[in-house]
């Protein structure tokens, strides 16, 4: 399928440092790295993404049950040149499948060995601290070892996933590059300090759950696909606030010229000190639709100020991230 423009993805700047990344990331996790979801389908969603100029490719050793990074190191034979490929230490997944959390440096080594054979590669362009405590960026043993993973070239640069305090310890710890946040239409406001912190300290920016799980779009309840139902169990276990809040977004269906994901998702790249958005998905036509929005101009201000409006009311919180 293609685009009705085909116009490459704009890249931006990864913080202060030379690398440059596509500023809509392919999210390698969720029911895209499931066995269940069709192998086919995956690759060419993953190589449609390359082919249109995403370069930045966001996984971790529990995504899928542990099959994402599988998935994305068959995918990736012969196509590492020019990637930006993110995994993660700090929650991994037992021999049984159980999620554990392990932040003890034989763990995270062990967990990072494990990531780069299943992806077939021997160095990652980021490590990401999957949803640390302060505790871990406090550690100086952890610091050390991530520190030492940098200076060998095992991995390019380190950030984490996290919010609030975490995230703000982590920034003025000096320790990482990047940082990951949710972001977007109904969650903004939360993360709006810490992200411009970690800009203003030449971090880069990473938005997560940049669509809001896109709850506030009504073909998502008409269910078609396995994957809708995987979908809305996992708002109903992650996010059962966002469901409720995502009706007062629901005015981002009527907006001209605009669906309500392709402005969902302007509103979180007109935010300058992102550096990219993560998107997860399944199908072509919002994979198309989304990259599409790379280059369109910024969402209408009308469209801001209510975004504001409703920001204001909501008390926050249209589907957080969990992942
Ligand atoms: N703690 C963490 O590290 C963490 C947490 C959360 C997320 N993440 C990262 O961020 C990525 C994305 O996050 P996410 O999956 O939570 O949220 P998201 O990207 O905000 O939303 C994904 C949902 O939006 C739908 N969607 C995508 N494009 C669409 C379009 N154009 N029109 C309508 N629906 C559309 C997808 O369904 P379809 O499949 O039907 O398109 C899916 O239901 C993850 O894959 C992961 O890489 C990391």
């Amino acid at each position: 399928m293609s685009s009705p423009n085909d116009t490459t993805v704009e890249r931006r700047r990864f913080g202060r440092f030379d690398d440059e990344v596509s500023e809509i990331g392919f999210g390698c996790g969720g029911y895209w790295g499931f066995p269940v979801f069709s192998e086919r389908a995956a690759e060419t969603l993953l190589h449609t993404a390359l082919d249109r100029g995403v370069n930045l490719l966001d996984t971790g050793p529990n995504y899928s049950g542990g099959n994402a990074e599988v998935r994305l190191g068959k995918f990736l034979r012969g196509r590492w040149d020019g990637m930006f490929v993110s995994t993660k230490v700090g929650t991994t997944l037992t021999d049984r499948g159980k999620i554990v959390k392990d932040w003890t440096v034989d763990g995270m080594r062990a967990s990072l060995e494990k990531s780069l054979k299943r992806l077939g590669t021997d160095r990652v362009h980021l490590l990401q601290l999957h949803s640390p405590t302060l505790e871990v960026i406090r550690d100086d043993g952890a610091m050390g070892f991530l520190a030492s993973l940098r200076e060998k070239g095992t991995v390019g640069y380190l950030g984490l996933s996290s919010s609030g305090d975490v995230a703000r310890a982590a920034i003025e710890s000096g320790h990482f590059q990047s940082v990951m946040v949710t972001y977007n239409v109904g969650h903004h406001r939360e993360s709006g300090d810490i992200i411009r912190e970690a800009a203003g300290a030449g971090m880069a920016v990473l938005g997560k759950s940049p669509l809001a799980h896109a709850l506030y779009d009504p073909s998502l309840y008409r269910v078609r696909s396995l994957s809708q139902v995987w979908y809305i169990l996992r708002a109903l276990k992650t996010s059962r606030r966002g469901l409720a809040r995502a009706r007062r977004y629901r005015f981002l269906n009527d907006i001209e010229g605009w669906t309500a994901t392709s402005a969902a998702l302007r509103f979180v790249l007109d935010n300058q000190n992102i550096t990219a958005a993560i998107i997860g998905t399944t199908k072509l036509k919002h994979l198309i639709a989304n990259l599409d929005v790379s280059g369109r101009p910024p969402l209408p201000e009308e469209v801001v100020r209510k975004l504001e409006e409703v920001a204001g009311g909501a008390g926050g919180g249209a589907g957080g991230g969990a992942g």
